[in-house]
This record gives C-alpha cells, sequence and structure tokens, in this order.
C-alpha cells in the first residue's frame, strides 16, 4: 500500500477520473473523502463508494465554486480523521459553444467550477496543511487544454490554463511548507464528459485520429499518475504537469 493512512479529499468524485482516483486511493490505504456536487443522487452514490471502500471514508457534499462549502468539506474531513494531506482538485466541467454566441453565465460557470473551485480548495486545504505541519500534496487534473486549443472551449482552456499557473506559482510559495503541487493534464479519456463522443462513431474515429496511441484513456490510467504524485516517492517533484493523454499534445496535423 503507497498511501496508507493518507487522508485524501478528491473533489467531484462521483464519477470519471476522480470515482478512479478515490476508488485507487481506498485501495492504496488512503481515507478518502468522496467529495460530490449536493444534486440529485449524487448522495447516494457518494455514500455508497465511501462505504465500498475498505478503508473508513467518508462522503462530503459541496459546491467547489462556494467557499462556504468547500471550508466546511475540508472541516468535516479534519474532524472526522485529525488531518487532510493530500487534496486532488478534479471537479471540472465544460460547456462547448463557438466564442461568438457564448454567454457571461457560461463563462462565470466553468471558471467558477475549474478555477475558482482549484483555487479555494486549495487554499482551504493548504491553510490546513500549513497549521498541522507535515507537508501535503496538491494535485491538479488539469487537461491537455492547459497547453493546447480547443476550439468551441474558450473557457475551458482559460480555466485550464489559470490551473496550470496557479499550480506554478504555490509550488513555488508552498515549498518552504513541502506541500508538493502538480498538474495531471489528461487527454481524451473514456469519461462521461466525452460520452457523446464515444456515442458517436464519426466523432469517435475523428478523435482516434488524433491520438498516437489510437484508443482513449481510462480513468484508472489517470489514477495511477495521482497515487505516484500522491506518495512518498514524488517528494522532490513539484510544479510540473503529467500528461497522460496517449501522445495526443505531440501530434501535429499538418494537412
Ligand atoms: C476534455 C475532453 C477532450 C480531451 C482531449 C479534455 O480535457 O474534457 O472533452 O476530449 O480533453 O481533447
Amino acid at each position: 500500500m503507497r498511501l496508507k493512512d493518507k487522508v485524501t479529499l478528491v473533489t467531484g468524485a462521483t464519477s470519471g477520473i476522480g470515482k478512479a482516483i478515490a476508488t485507487r486511493f481506498a485501495a492504496e490505504g488512503a481515507h478518502v473523502a468522496v467529495n460530490y456536487l449536493p444534486v440529485k443522487q449524487n448522495a447516494e452514490v457518494a455514500e455508497a463508494l465511501a462505504k465500498s471502500f475498505a478503508t473508513d471514508s467518508i462522503a462530503v457534499a459541496g459546491d467547489v465554486s462556494k467557499r462556504a462549502d468547500v471550508e466546511r468539506m475540508v472541516r468535516e474531513t479534519v474532524e472526522r480523521f485529525g488531518r487532510l494531506d493530500i487534496a486532488i482538485n478534479n471537479a471540472g466541467i465544460e460547456i462547448k459553444k463557438p466564442f461568438l454566441e457564448a454567454t457571461d453565465d457560461e463563462w462565470h460557470k466553468v471558471i467558477g467550477v475549474n478555477l475558482y473551485g482549484s483555487f479555494v480548495v486549495s487554499q482551504a486545504a493548504a491553510r490546513q496543511m500549513v497549521a498541522q505541519g507535515g507537508g501535503g500534496k496538491l494535485i491538479y487534473i488539469s487537461s491537455v487544454h492547459e497547453d493546447i486549443p480547443f476550439p468551441d472551449n474558450t473557457a475551458y482552456c482559460a480555466s485550464k490554463g489559470g490551473v496550470r499557473m496557479m499550480m506554478r506559482n504555490l509550488a513555488i510559495e508552498l515549498a518552504p511548507h513541502r506541500i508538493n503541487c502538480n498538474n495531471i493534464a489528461p487527454g481524451a479519456i473514456a469519461t462521461p464528459i466525452n460520452q457523446a463522443v464515444l456515442d458517436d462513431a464519426e466523432a469517435k474515429r475523428n478523435a482516434l485520429t488524433e491520438i498516437p496511441w489510437g484508443r482513449f484513456g481510462l480513468p484508472e490510467e489517470v489514477a495511477s499518475v495521482a497515487v505516484f504524485l500522491a506518495g512518498d516517492e514524488a517528494e522532490y517533484v513539484t510544479g510540473s504537469t503529467y500528461y497522460v493523454d496517449g501522445g495526443l499534445t505531440q501530434q501535429v496535423t499538418l494537412y
């Protein structure tokens, strides 16, 4: 077990990459606070997930774009487990819309969850880590689009580019506290965010032409990099982005 008794908050943990990370971290011995957006059946999903883990884990409700929710999530985690060692900033949304048609509301929603959410979760988590001492890990699930453009997805790209710069800044500011800050940049992963593409044969074929590895990635393949970054072996790793994209970022379509 590589994360024995590490207390880990995973945001947006009821599906996709977040769920895979929460599941893998628990299998590695971590106590997981399984965050879910408090809408409809999410609470049941999060509670069932936490209960299914071999380690003592909990479900924590909260919208990462709301400071009060985030501070309560961290408080509930610390009340239960006594500390917080790792925060995985995973919660993310995208709203695809041509730039000329995008609305303020859509912009604020995407930036609110992806960028402000990462800011406020990082701040609440880092304040706790500094107060308790002993360092910590902040991990961000950004995207290949922290660097490469994605037409019709401007707010999303801006949010992920913002997460990249925030992480690099925090890597410096939080180094004296021994808090490692790193991004994981997934490419096309088979998760609900890509369901429409996966369900459309032509869109899927087009997507695959962009991926040298010739297939979509699996959420578990992102989780295994997160395990490395969260573990003691990554002690000297900070301020970096790890791509998990089957070579997508290296592919340049010339013609
Ligand atoms: C986006 C997906 C996209 C992938 C590769 C991800 O960040 O959420 O919609 O397929 O990047 O382009």
